[in-house]
């Protein structure tokens, strides 16, 4: 197996959420939180993932099928971190070199400073190489503790810690390189002797200390960079954060964007220059616009969604597997779903395409410079041809395609004679 090797831990129940749904596939900017776990590992070079999964395992299996750098190990009973890494033994079995242990309800993790511990880990082969945060407000976290020379330790968490610990300000974020199969002889020491009866990975290091291998402990990581979502408070926090890099990033990359707290934008999106988004714009799932495109107020663009440059969508617009084609615009009231719509269409106020017959969903095709008067209903499957007019109000029927250059009125829709 090549490495470095990533793991992430998922098998704990959140109960905190209180939800049906494993813990990390909650949503944060439209996706499952442990998704931006995976990204980064491989961003930060993880070239095999192997996820810890116990509680409600078939969903969080179901959200990678088909991802073949990832790997499932399941973790029967939950009896703890250390217990969960351990489940993967058999997938590494004979494997040499750097795992990078991760946990799954740590969203906002970047891969930069994963990718440093990795670099390093690579120079150096320590038996453990930990990534620690100085924040603020410790609660919760483990904290490290290090000798009068500031050498590491051992980790304590919360729970086990006495009030001198419990002021410690620097925390064990759960980001941990270790080299294999090293760590292995520290998890088959692990003891459950704590306040919560688990076999916790956080002993791990210590453990390795004391057999007398190499432990460092480097403060590489933010404040930000660590926030565990273990309630819905937590994760609308962790929304947020994760919002304002989307948009700052959009922003760095030359998209305006008027009113960001009023902005919402899914991780996704590719947005081009000088494309403005104005305020109340929603944009959710996989989602491209063009460049020099205007987009809001009040509009919604949703999954597969495409628009070319310089196209306009408005107030009270909402497309859903539809392209709009370069300079088409739709400015008022429509709903245009599995769609695709040529360049230079005037999409009038109030157009709807019909694309759900209470069985299917159906295409409609919109050819280039066509024009949508106000009103009309296109009932898919359906195709109007280029530069042709519907009237508004109009109600084009399933199968009844306009020509290009016809003009088509009334309900339901029939030609009139061609414009001159
Ligand atoms: C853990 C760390 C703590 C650290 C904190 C935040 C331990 C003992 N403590 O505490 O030092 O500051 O994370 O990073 O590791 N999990 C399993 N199987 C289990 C138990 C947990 O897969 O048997 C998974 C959970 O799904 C979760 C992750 O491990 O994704 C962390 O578990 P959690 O119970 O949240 O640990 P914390 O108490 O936050
Ligand atoms: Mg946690």
């Amino acid at each position: 197996m090549d490495g470095p090797v990533a793991i992430i831990l998922a098998a704990g129940h959140g109960k905190r959420m209180k939800s049906e749904k494993a813990k990390v596939l909650h949503e944060v900017c439209g996706r499952p939180m442990i998704s931006y776990v995976v990204d980064a590992a491989r961003k930060a070079g993880a070239k095999k993932i192997v996820i810890v999964v116990g509680y409600a395992a078939d969903q969080v299996r179901a959200a990678f099928a088909g991802e073949a750098d990832i790997a499932f190990a399941t973790q029967e009973h939950q009896l703890g971190t250390g217990d969960a890494v351990k489940a993967c033994r058999s997938f590494l079995e004979g494997y040499q070199g750097s795992v990078m242990v991760l946990v799954g309800d740590e969203p906002l993790i970047r891969p930069g400073p994963l990718a440093d511990l990795l670099a390093r880990q690579k120079t150096e082969r320590f038996a453990c190489l930990l990534g620690t945060a100085i924040v603020p407000d410790p609660t919760g976290f483990g904290r490290i503790l290090r000798d009068g020379a500031g050498r590491f330790l051992r980790i304590v968490e919360q729970r086990d810690c006495s009030p001198e610990e419990a002021a410690i300000k620097e925390v064990n974020p759960s980001c941990y390189v270790f080299e294999l199969p090293g760590l292995w002889d520290a998890l088959d020491k692990l003891g459950t002797t704590n306040a919560q009866g688990e076999y916790y990975l956080t002993d791990a290091p210590e453990l390795l200390q004391s057999m007398g291998r190499k432990v460092v402990a480097l403060p590489v990581l933010q404040a930000d960079d660590i926030l565990g979502v273990n309630t819905r408070q937590h994760l609308a926090q962790a929304d947020t954060l994760m919002q304002a890099r989307v948009l700052d990033r959009l922003m760095t990359e030359g998209v305006t964007v008027v009113a960001p707290l009023d902005t919402y934008v899914d991780g996704r999106a590719r947005i081009g220059q000088d494309t403005v988004l104005y305020p109340f714009t929603v944009i959710t799932g996989d989602v491209t616009v063009g460049r020099n495109c205007r987009i809001g107020p009040f509009t919604h663009l949703r999954d597969g969604t495409v628009l070319e440059d310089d196209v306009q969508v408005g107030a009270f617009v909402e497309l859903c597997r539809t392209t709009l084609g370069r300079g088409t615009i739709a400015r008022h009231h429509a709903y245009l779903g599995d769609s695709t719509v040529g360049p230079g269409v005037n999409v009038g106020a109030g157009v709807i395409t019909a694309n759900f017959d209470g069985k299917i969903k159906s295409r409609t095709t919109v050819g280039a410079n066509a024009f949508l008067g106000s009103g009309a209903i296109l009932i898919a499957p359906v195709l109007v041809g280029a530069g042709a007019t519907v009237g508004a109000g109009a109600v084009v029927t399933k199968g009844q395609d306009v020509a290009d250059g016809q003009v088509v009125a009334g309900v339901p829709a029939r030609p009139l004679p061609s414009k001159p």
